[in-house]
């Protein structure tokens, strides 16, 4: 198959991370007899120093009209008093509101091999954690109206949240589908003791669990789930929650796994076109020194050949050869462990590609 892939390798570690997911996607290519097409786009400081802009219309016009959309990481301190207009997260944002990317999935999976970083209790993680959030990603107070005004000789800050049946049907059903397709237990995050948003979120869920007689379903305030995600992970299969609700959550989670350098996620649209990207950030400390974790990276391009290029076998190559560098005892510094074997970014990525 011929795919074009737009890669937005963005600030700090991402063009190090992302150059080991394009070897590895490179080897696949090779192997399996596909070719991908690499188009690069500024996103982010590195975008706001050459254009002013966090992203260009035109390379907002590239990401959507290519087959999927590979992210490194943006943001760093020396953008962070940009004015809120150009900062480098509005570029995220803005691809994923103009991609329509409203599905947003956070794999929590605890690697045996990585047990001993979880900062639980073996008793707690010992049987593996293995969860994943679906997060509204278009919706909620991200998109909302702000505003900041003058009241009364004082200033005032508003942001509203609202949320329609059918934007929260369609990531119901994107949940329950999900769901289907792993545990068949799905548990709905919400905050139906005080927000409207979430009592329409829990109507609608309900309503859709008929058409799901197999999921187990569930309801479960947000503020028991940050205590349960801590004190019984391995209740959970799959959470579904609006988008702050799941940005909250889904950085919880993946500290449960202590290495958050591992964690891939995918942004969906209603059709292919999806983004991929690691959920650790940009690491502004580390960068340009060739010692970052590619790993979260490569497996975000795993999900991307499942999701949006439906190459399934292709993308449990990319999960199995990750598998075999971890038995094999390879380590970048953010997950070094006694008795291991000390790697740098780009072997790790050389170390991926040639098990494929
Ligand atoms: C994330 C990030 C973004 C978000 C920021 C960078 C805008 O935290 O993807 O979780 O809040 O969605
Ligand atoms: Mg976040």
């Amino acid at each position: 198959m011929n795919k074009n892939i737009t890669v937005l390798p963005g600030d700090g570690i991402g063009p190090e991370i992302v150059a080991e997911a394009i070897k590895v996607l490179d080897k696949v290519a090779e192997k399996y007899g596909h070719k991908f097409e690499y188009t690069y786009v500024d996103i982010g400081g590195c975008s706001i120093d050459k254009f002013g802009v966090p992203i260009t219309d035109e390379g907002m016009e590239k990401c959507k009209n290519s087959d999927s959309v590979l992210l490194g990481a943006v943001g760093g301190p020396k953008w962070d008093n940009c004015p809120p207009a150009i900062r480098p997260e509005k570029a995220l944002l803005a691809v994923r509101k103009e991609l329509g990317l409203f599905a947003n999935l956070r794999p929590t999976k605890l690697f045996p091999q990585l047990a001993d970083a979880s900062p639980l209790k073996q008793e707690i993680v010992g049987n593996g954690i293995d969860l994943l959030i679906v997060r509204e990603l278009t919706g909620g107070v991200y998109f909302g109206q702000r505003k900041t005004e003058e009241v009364n000789g004082e200033l005032v800050a508003t942001d509203i949240m609202p949320y329609s049946e059918s934007e929260i049907e369609r990531i119901g059903r994107v949940a329950f589908e999900t769901a289907m397709k792993r545990g068949k237990r799905l548990a709905s995050v919400d905050k139906a003791n005080v927000l409207d948003t979430s009592r329409l979120w829990r109507k609608t869920m309900h309503k859709l669990s008929g058409e799901y007689p197999e999921v187990e379903y569930s309801d479960i305030l947000v503020d028991n789930t940050a205590m349960q995600l801590i004190k019984n992970p391995t209740q959970f299969d799959v959470l579904v929650t609006e988008n702050m609700f799941g940005d909250i959550l889904s950085d919880e989670a993946s500290m449960l796994t202590g290495s958050i350098g591992m964690m891939p996620s995918a942004s969906l649209s209603s059709g292919t076109l999806g983004m991929y990207e690691p959920i650790h950030g940009s690491a502004p400390d580390i960068a340009g020194m060739n010692i970052a974790n590619p790993l979260g990276t490569i497996l975000s391009a795993a999900m991307m050949l499942r999701y949006s290029f439906d190459m399934a076998a292709e993308a449990d190559a990319i999960e199995r050869a990750v598998n075999e560098v971890l038995d094999e005892s390879y380590r970048t510094g953010d997950i070094m462990q006694e008795g291991c074997k000390k790697v740098l970014c780009n072997e790790m990525g050389d170390l991926v590609a040639e098990r494929i």
